[in-house]
């Protein structure tokens, strides 16, 4: 047990080093906190404690963005054991353990539905994931960008679940892309996550999507191989990757 914690704290101290990074801690839903895997200690549990939101292997972005860790980042896509009861127009509060101020990007939001449900979908083929949320670059905002957004709501964004999705199980992947290095090709930062969610009090609608891996193309150049400064300076526009927001969507208030 003395060593179990030792690890443990070497885990805690190594992941403090690169913490310019971060990942997805907490959910929060009408007041209580559902716990995602907890990087840095969950590796070195025994037994895990019911998590809602899948393994991510570190703080790090996703390495290859065209491979399959794109889809639930890079902590093999496995089913979390836990899911969360929401009603469709629900807003959702996703928490993470910090997020700074360097890496400047959009943030984006997608639902894919599980079929037939959480604990045997991947999501990683097919135009399953469908963008119910984005905030990009907005030069007239006082805080243009949707990850610096994140940043000063506490590490945190809300998101508000399509009134009209039909009712089901969904993975809610949410992504920081931070584009610091993105000018290299390959540079782009990918932070992804999926959260589990079973959906009631829903419509009729089952919106079709992006396919992930597929969308986002190394070679994207409004999106992906793209300088920050250019884009800061005025010489060039920024175009999210990932295609537009479903019409369904309910548009973000988050205040920036
Ligand atoms: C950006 O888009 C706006 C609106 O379409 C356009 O007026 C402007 O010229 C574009 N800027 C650049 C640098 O391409």
């Amino acid at each position: 047990m003395v060593q179990l914690l030792q690890v443990a704290s070497l885990g805690v101290a190594l992941s403090g080093l690169v913490n310019a990074h971060g990942y997805l801690k907490n959910v929060e839903h009408n007041g209580k906190l559902y716990p995602a895997w907890q990087v840095g200690q969950d590796e070195y549990l025994p037994t895990v404690p019911t998590r809602y939101v899948r393994r991510v292997k570190d703080v790090g972005p996703v390495m290859d963005f065209t491979s399959k860790d794109i889809t639930c980042n890079q902590g093999g896509n496995i089913p979390a054991t836990g899911i969360i009861d929401v009603r469709a127009g629900d807003k959702i509060k996703l928490i993470w353990d910090q997020w700074g101020s360097s890496h400047s990007g959009p943030v984006m939001n997608y639902l894919a539905k599980c079929t037939p449900d959480c604990q045997s979908f991947k999501g990683d083929s097919g135009p399953v994931w469908v963008k119910i949320d984005q905030v990009a670059y907005d030069p007239t905002k006082q805080v243009p960008w949707g990850s610096d957004c994140l940043a000063r709501n506490g590490a945190s964004w809300t998101v508000t679940i399509p009134p009209t999705i039909s009712d089901g199980e969904y993975l809610l992947r949410h992504e920081i892309l931070g584009l610091h290095v993105a000018g290299t090709r390959m540079g782009a930062q990918f932070y992804p996550s999926c959260t589990q969610l079973r959906v009631t009090g829903g419509g009729n609608q089952n919106p079709t999507g992006v396919a992930l891996p597929g969308a986002y193309n190394p070679d994207d150049k409004e999106g992906i191989l793209t300088e920050l400064w250019r884009i800061q300076q005025g010489q060039k526009n920024y175009t999210a990757p990932g295609g537009r927001v479903w019409s369904g969507a309910v548009p973000n208030t988050m205040k920036c």
